[in-house]
Parts: structure tokens; sequence; C-alpha cells
């Protein structure tokens, strides 16, 4: 056994598997730093966690509810399958108050609360119907509230996973009115109690939603007291430390695990989603002692695999979803040509060669950099150095394998 075999703790596989605050902290990997730094950024502040899907935000979160000081009391919810503002309030009520997590005297408030405004209570414990659906705020008010005083002098925070996704569905269900007054509302109660804090995270770009906003008219800034915070991939040691885990635990074959492990960290891009997804690939084609060339080549087997296992079409699908019409078809040509350039292009040249795709042949240099802004804002792409690249390279690889060599 060489040294770097001895410091080898095996890891299972955990694609397709969720955390809980008690799972955490033996399943989410490298996190402990980025935790410590977050919980300090929470200290002062309300946060906006948001950024390139699979990058491992959720699981962020839930080791942060593990990890967290004592002066934190939190709170985790998923709004992705909210689509509308009542079922926003009412989730949250229900949900803060299956977990125990509002004040004793809940029932009493609740009870007079609706006898003042005419809310049916209904017979499941600790929820009420609204009968006037315009009520919602004052609900969301009191179920906030009730949580805030429940945490005491601690923080009380609220983490809303993929709130983006709920107010995009908000908006066009009940129209771009309704998704701005949950914003207006959420912060106008991080106003109105100094220790509440809210953590906002998402795949989709709180941005995107707010420019439709902004397009209908709203002219608020629900979230300019947030602060930015990001999820990076694992850091270098910790991404071959994760991919060599994960090699040992499953029983994979390997020429030399330190080399085929780097291997592995680096076709993944340093992101657990990809590590698990080529690891993975590794186990299914067992019995096989890779290499580090045949890991490389790990990859494009995923971007052919029926069924996409690894999500990538997404990726592509989701401009259609979410983006506004008049940006979808210039995004894409903007990461079709940025597709085939692992090192990246200047502005200029970004430009002359989304020109040449005929679709955007007229596209003048503002709308471009609004569209670059965007897929920025979106973590599509980043700039260093001058140059405007994707940020995550097997995307890129991906891109280019689907999409860009057919521009
Ligand atoms: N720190 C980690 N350690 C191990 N696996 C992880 C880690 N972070 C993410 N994963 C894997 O990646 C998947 C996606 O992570 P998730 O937190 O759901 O991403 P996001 O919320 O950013 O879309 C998880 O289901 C898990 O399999
Ligand atoms: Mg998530």
């Amino acid at each position: 056994m060489t040294s770097f075999e001895k410091q080898i703790k095996p890891i299972t596989l955990t694609v397709g598997t969720t955390v809980n605050e008690k799972s955490a902290p033996g399943t989410v990997y490298g996190r402990d730093e980025l935790v410590e730094k977050l919980w300090d950024d929470i200290k002062s502040s309300s946060i906006s966690l948001i950024g390139e899907r699979r990058t491992g935000k959720t699981w962020v979160l839930r080791l942060a509810q593990a990890l967290k000081p004592a002066q934190a009391e939190t709170f985790w919810f998923d709004a992705e399958k909210v689509h509308s503002t009542i079922e926003f309030v009412r989730r949250l009520n229900q949900e803060l108050h299956a977990k125990g997590l509002m004040s004793k005297n809940v029932a009493r408030v609740f009870s007079s609360l609706a006898r003042r405004i005419g809310f049916g209570l209904e017979g499941i414990k600790g929820t009420i119907e609204i009968k006037n659906p315009d009520e919602w705020p004052l609900f969301l008010q009191s179920t906030i509230g009730e949580f805030v005083q429940y945490a005491g002098n601690r923080n009380a925070v609220l983490m809303i996973d993929e709130l983006p996704l709920c107010l995009d569905s908000i908006a066009s269900t009940q129209g771009h009115a309704a998704a701005s007054k949950v914003l207006d509302e959420l912060r106008a109660l991080r106003m109105a109690h100094p220790s509440l804090r809210m953590v906002f995270c998402g795949s989709l770009g709180l941005h995107i939603v707010l420019k439709k906003l902004e397009d209908e008219g709203y002219k608020g800034q629900p979230t300019n007291d947030l602060i930015t915070f990001d999820v990076p991939p694992l850091n270098e040691h910790d991404s071959l430390f994760f991919a060599a885990g994960l090699i040992f635990g499953e029983k994979i074959g390997y020429s030399h695990l330190e080399q085929v492990s780097l291997a592995v960290a680096q076709a993944g891009s340093q992101i657990p989603y990809y590590i698990q997804h080529i690891v993975k690939y590794m186990k299914n084609q067992q019995p096989f002692d890779y290499t580090p060339e045949d890991v490389a080549a790990i990859p494009e087997k995923l971007f052919e695999a029926s069924g996409d296992p690894a999500r990538f079409r997404h990726h592509d699908k989701r401009l259609d979803v979410y983006y506004p019409e008049d940006i979808v078809e210039k995004a894409r040509s903007v990461l079709d040509v940025l597709s085939l350039e692992p090192d990246g292009l200047d502005d200029g040249t970004l430009l002359n060669l989304v020109k040449h795709n005929p679709k955007t042949l007229t596209i003048d240099p503002e709308f471009l950099q609004e569209v670059v802004r965007i897929l920025q804002d979106d973590h599509y792409i980043e700039k260093s150095g001058g140059r405007w690249k994707f940020k995550v390279d097997i995307i890129r690889r991906w891109w280019a394998f689907a999409r860009g060599e057919m521009n």
C-alpha cells in the first residue's frame, strides 16, 4: 500500500440520495470550512446562495444546519414544488409547526388572528385555511413572527431553497405582481425583525426572475440587502481525496490510485456531483483496471449515455423555460461559440463569432453585453484575464459535444 492509499477512507456513492441535518455531517464531503464561512456571514447579513445547478448548494445548507452555532435556530424550506402565494405560506406554516419551531402560544395567536381577519381553522394541527387568498401576507407575517419569537435571542435563520423557481412559477400562475409581492414581503420581514436572517438558495438566477418582473414594471429592489455567497467546486486536495475515497469505497480497479483519482477529480471539474457520476460509471463497467487516460474519456461516455444520467441536457433546456424570450437564442449562440474555446475569448472576438451565426447576425454590441451579463450572473460563464469562458469545464465539453459543433 502506498502512503497515499493509507490515507484514504472509503466513501460510498450517494448519487440520487438526499441528506438532512442529521445525516449531513458524515455525508457532505469537504464543506466544513465553507460552512464556517457561511455562518460568519449569516451573523451580519441575509444571504443569496445562488449558483450553477448541482454544485452542492443544498448539501451545504443541510450541513450548515447540522453545524449551526449556538446563537442560531434554522429552518430549511424547499420551495421548489410551491406554485402559489397561498401554498407558500401554508406550507411554511405547516412545516415550521411540524418541526416545533414556533412559539408555544402559536395556537392561541392563530385562533385570535383567524377570528380577526376571518380565517377558518382546519382540522390539521398547526395549519390554517385562509378563506380570503388576498390575506396571505398577514399570515406570512405571523408565521415568520412566530419563528422569530421561538428563536428568542438567537438568530432565526430561514433557508428558502429554490426560491427563484418558486417565484417564477408564481409569476406564471398568478402574475408578476404576486411574485414581486412575495419578495417585498420577505424583505419587509427582514427589516421588521433584526434577528431574522434569510438564506435564498437556488439554481435559477434571482436576477432572471427580477428581470422579468422589471420588464412588467416592477421597480423594487427586494434583494439589495442580501450578500451573495458562492459555493465553489471542492479544492484540489478535497476533490482528490473525495474521488479516491469513492474509488476505494466502491472497490473499483485502478492502475495507480492517486493518478486515477486526480484524473477523476479533474474530469469532474472538482464538483462532487460530477465526480460521483464518473465513479458510478466506472463501477458499472467492472471489472476493469482504470488508467488516467481511461478516466479522461468517461465524460464523453456520460454525454452519450441514454437517459442522460448526469442531466446535462437541462443546461440547454432551461434557457427556453426561464429566460426572457428575446434573450434565449442569443444566449445559446454565445454558449455555442464559447463551448469551442476552452481558454475563452475576449469581448471583440466573441462578438464577431456570435455575428457569424445567422440567428444573431444583427446583434449589437450593447445587447450582446446584456446577454453575456445574464449568462454570467446565471453562472454559465465567467470572465478572467479579460476572457469569457464557461465556468464549469465538463459543462463546456458537454455543450460542445451536444451543440457547439452544429454551428
Ligand atoms: N459535499 C458533497 N459531498 C458529497 N456529495 C455531494 C456534495 N455536494 C453535492 N454532492 C452530490 O451532488 C448532488 C447534488 O448536490 P445538491 O446539493 O443537491 O446540488 P444543488 O443544490 O447545488 O443543485 C448531491 O445529491 C450529492 O450526490
Ligand atoms: Mg439544490
